[in-house]
């Protein structure tokens, strides 16, 4: 008897999913994404989580800093990902001054990430003063991840995209900070530009999974900018950076190829063209492009019946 092999889904990543692998695995992989494509292509590639990070402040939009994004523009970027999103967990950050207002703002404002932007949590940075703000949006039934050490929102207090947590009392605050959050109710916890052995403190600290970026590796998951996983960028390289494709000089060459074909007149070539014209009423040919209508249009039946 011939039986019709079984393609199993893979089962679509949750909050709850993601708190069960702390401790025990597998470590769970995060990617900023911030359009459709490379949502889809993360998708294809396995990623647990896609977070739209306000990092398209300086990725997508070209600004020095996290700060002029705005709540639209998450919501935008948001709904463009969710539109490539399946398994994936899908994370937006709550922009600069959506949330540090006040509890009723941050409640207003992560509301719209969820109804308008497609998210399924959301990420805002800081440590006890916010603890009040996760308790009430866990309470709205809104799942939020934390994000302690490098806080790119509080760049200019900082100083500069510095390492934190170099001294006993910068480290032992991450510390208690990352249990107050816990405490409030977030699911996971960025942990961003700290030494290793202090985020190894803190994973072993909380209950709920830790996610680094340039916090060595003894966190439970790690996330990086979708753009420096691919290399896209060549003339600026951070240390927790790992390349792990050169898509950037891949792009450059293929841009190179074209430019000279176009130039010389060897593209396109009639493999690309379509034929003469047809006879009046003949069905226009495709273009090979995907529909963006059914190929047969609904018909359009009597009154009150359904299509
Ligand atoms: O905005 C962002 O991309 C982030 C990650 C780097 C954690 O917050």
């Amino acid at each position: 008897m011939l039986r019709s092999a079984v393609v199993a889904t893979p089962a679509k990543v949750t909050v709850p999913a993601l708190r069960a692998r702390k401790g025990k695995g597998p470590k769970i992989s995060v990617v900023t994404a911030y359009d459709v494509t490379f949502a889809r292509l993360f998708e294809q590639g396995g990623v647990d989580v896609l977070l739209v990070g306000d990092s398209l402040g300086m990725v997508v939009q070209g600004q020095p800093t996290t700060l002029a994004v705005t709540l639209d523009e998450i919501i935008y970027h948001g709904r463009a990902v969710a539109r490539g999103t399946e398994r994936a967990h899908l994370v937006g950050d709550m922009p600069f001054m959506s949330y540090q207002t006040g509890v009723v703002p941050a409640l207003e404002a992560a509301g719209r990430m969820m109804k308008e932007g497609g998210f399924e949590a959301v990420k805002l940075e800081g440590g006890e003063i916010y603890a009040e703000h996760v308790h009430r949006l866990v309470n709205a039934g809104i799942p939020v991840m934390g994000h302690l050490g490098l806080l790119p929102q509080s760049v200019h207090a900082m100083g500069g995209f510095k390492v934190q947590g170099t001294n006993a009392a910068a480290a032992d605050k991450i510390v208690a900070d990352a249990k107050i959050l816990a405490e409030a109710g977030v699911y996971a916890m960025v942990l961003e530009a700290i030494p290793a052995e202090l985020a190894r403190r803190v994973t072993e600290a909380v209950s709920v999974p830790t996610i680094g970026i340039g916090a060595g590796p003894h966190c439970d998951g790690q996330v990086l900018v979708g753009y420096d996983l691919l290399g896209m960028y060549s003339e600026f390289k951070p240390k927790f950076v790992k390349r792990f494709a050169e898509a950037g000089k891949l792009i450059v060459e293929a841009t190179r190829a074209y430019v000279s074909e176009v130039e010389r007149g060897e593209f396109p070539t009639l493999a690309h063209a379509f034929g003469a014209p047809k006879e009046l009423g003949a069905p226009a040919e495709q273009t090979g492009a995907k529909p963006v209508v059914p190929a047969t249009p609904p018909g359009y039946g009597p009154a009150g019946e359904e299509p």
